[in-house]
């Protein structure tokens, strides 16, 4: 079934708003030309490589964070049902500016391409996203408050993740659904039908790197999952690709745990909070997971900033639990 069936399906059944359609075909026809760029990028001139600034976070910009960036920010002000973007490569959000637009019901937080550094050695990356609802008066500019919003209020979350596969990854809050691009009509095909995470499993995921910096129950928590002393009586694999979302999908379909705590370098943790941990926090749940900051629960956090960070432990719900009682 292909991904517009199964929404129209869902719409008429569910009774989903039809003006989320718009929205997420943006995201499938823009993740397909990011699909494409991303294969060929070694072939093509001016895509690989540092684009030569920095976005808001300090952090270098790719050229494909940037092409990434503006291929999702043009299919959305097209689209008609969003009114504004927040993006992890702009530093203040952006309010469309059209008659149609200010009367969208929706708004877009997104990390256009995640796992930056994995880009010029051939390895995954993907997109991340949220949809909300707005808050301010329709008719009007998206405000900064429609940004703010509790991961709790999600419409939708979900992923492209761009790997042997180019797959979507989403939920609207009635379980979570897998579609994998089908690359010769360029259309998402239902693959992967109510995931569900396994409730524990023997993957831990962290840059280890940072052991010595962060707190102890963080490092106790990953003695315990090398040690003969945890549940499987052996140690856990340690697998880390470096970009969340590839980290996360092997986490949902194979159950694990990522770990992305504070550290001195990223003292209120490395993820953003409103596009990295919100929508996968969000799909966690919705796959049986956990995620929470260590302490707090990811979707109840009420936002400050669009660029907030969070510390990050998401994966499984017995793996989160237990690493949670090694902190104090
Ligand atoms: P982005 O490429 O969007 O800036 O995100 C990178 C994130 C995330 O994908 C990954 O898990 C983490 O940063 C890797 O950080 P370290 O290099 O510190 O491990
Ligand atoms: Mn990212
Ligand atoms: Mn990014």
């Amino acid at each position: 079934m292909t991904f517009h069936d199964y929404f129209a399906k869902a719409q008429s059944i569910k009774g989903l708003d039809k003006a989320l359609w718009p929205v997420l075909e943006s995201i499938t026809s823009a993740s397909v030309k990011v699909s494409h760029d991303l294969q060929k990028a070694a072939l093509l001139d001016g895509v690989l490589g540092a684009q030569g600034g920095q976005n808001i976070q300090g952090e270098e910009q790719q050229k494909l964070d940037v092409i990434a960036d503006i291929a999702f920010i043009n299919a959305f002000e097209n689209c008609g049902s969003v009114a504004g973007i927040g993006s992890e490569e702009n530093e203040a959000h952006l309010a469309f500016d059209t008659e149609k637009t200010k009367s969208a019901s929706y708004v877009v937080l997104f990390d256009p391409l995640d796992g930056s550094s994995n880009i010029d050695v051939n390895v995954s990356v993907g997109t991340i996203f949220s949809i909300y609802k707005r808050t301010s008066k329709y008719g009007q500019a998206a405000t900064l408050e429609d940004m703010l919003q509790a991961g709790g209020k999600q419409t939708v979350a979900g992923y492209v993740l761009y790997g042997t596969s180019t797959m979507l990854v989403l939920s609207w809050g009635d379980g979570v659904q897998g579609f994998t691009l089908d690359p010769s009509s360029g259309t998402f095909i239902l693959s992967h039908s109510n995931m569900r995470m396994p409730e524990s499993s023997r993957l831990y995921s962290m840059n280890e790197g940072n052991i010595k910096e962060c707190e102890p129950g963080v490092a106790a928590y990953i003695a315990f999952c090398q040690s003969k002393e945890n549940d499987y009586n052996g140690p856990y694999s340690g697998r880390y690709i470096g970009s969340l979302v590839a980290d996360f999908h092997r986490s949902l379909i194979k159950g694990g745990i990522y770990i992305y705590p504070n550290v001195p370098a990223a003292p209120k943790g490395r993820l953003r909070l409103l596009y990295e941990c919100n929508p996968l926090a969000f799909i966690a749940e919705q796959a049986g997971g956990l995620a929470t900051t260590g302490r707090k629960r990811i979707l109840e956090i009420e936002p400050e900033a669009l660029h907030e960070r969070a510390p990050l432990f998401i994966g499984s719900k017995n793996m989160v639990e237990k690493a949670m009682s090694f902190l104090n």
